[in-house]
């Protein structure tokens, strides 16, 4: 192999110059061919975007994938909430993005920036911002699980969307022996108007909703009908 010939291969390998990092952007040495008949090698730097950054109009911008939801992206894999959103505290979401903040919504969802939106089977309290059980839209555990085939339940997020495509995990009820987690149908009541299962576990804060893996009924749980908001 003559002298260009390698000099011609080591010209397509860019290597990083490591060292020359300044914020998002970085330099890359990149070899030229001095002189073609010896094959002498000259290098020069240019400017690229640094790992985690990519180009654009502006310059190089911090790279989030997957993309900030409600958040800036202001740092490699790193969303910074907008005003009014925070890092939802539920395990299941981290990375996902941020959702809107309520200062207090209890059996609700707060579906945008101090909106909070009751649970079917709530009202809105007149003396809190949170929602109250309407004694007649719930019913025992028991009223649920007649309508489910499966004996397992899936937990219901209102933000659902931002589980990108991963399918939460399922939960099956307790029963005799049942190895944990599992739901204590005790601490649960069945909403008449959305059939989920609205659990208080003493761990958490606020109740969870669960919809049932396999619901005899398709229709009620895509029947936007029933989703009443508090007032
Ligand atoms: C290129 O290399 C050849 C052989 O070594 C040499 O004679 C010539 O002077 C060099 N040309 C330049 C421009 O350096
Ligand atoms: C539950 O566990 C107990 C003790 O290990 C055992 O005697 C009993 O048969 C089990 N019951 C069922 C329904 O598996």
């Amino acid at each position: 192999m003559s002298r260009s010939w390698l000099a011609l291969g080591l010209s397509l390998v860019f290597l990083p110059w490591l060292g020359a990092q300044q914020g998002a952007v970085c330099h890359e040495r990149v070899p030229h061919i001095a002189n073609s008949t010896n094959g002498e090698v000259s290098w020069s730097l240019r400017e690229v975007c640094c790992k985690g950054y990519e180009g654009t109009p502006g310059g190089c911008r911090p790279r989030c994938n997957p993309r900030c939801l409600h958040a800036q992206c202001t740092a490699p894999q790193q969303c910074t909430c907008d005003l009014g959103y925070e890092t939802p505290s539920e395990q299941e979401f981290s990375n996902a993005g941020c959702q809107p903040k309520c200062h207090a919504c209890r059996n609700g969802d707060c579906i945008s920036p101090g909106r909070c939106r009751c649970w079917p089977g709530y009202v809105k309290s007149r003396k809190s911002l949170s929602c109250q059980p309407a004694p007649h839209l719930l019913q025992p555990a028991e009223q649920c699980e007649l309508r489910c085939r499966s004996t397992r339940w899936q937990k219901y997020f209102s933000w659902s969307h931002l589980l990108s495509g991963r399918t939460p995990n399922t939960v099956p009820t307790c029963r005799q022996n049942q190895t944990e987690p599992c739901l204590q149908l005790d601490r649960c009541v069945c909403s008449s108007l959305s059939q989920r299962l609205i659990c208080q576990d003493t761990a958490e804060k606020q109740p969870q909703q669960y919809v049932c893996s396999d619901p005899m009924d398709q229709t009620v749980e895509n029947h936007p009908g029933l989703q009443t908001e508090g007032s």
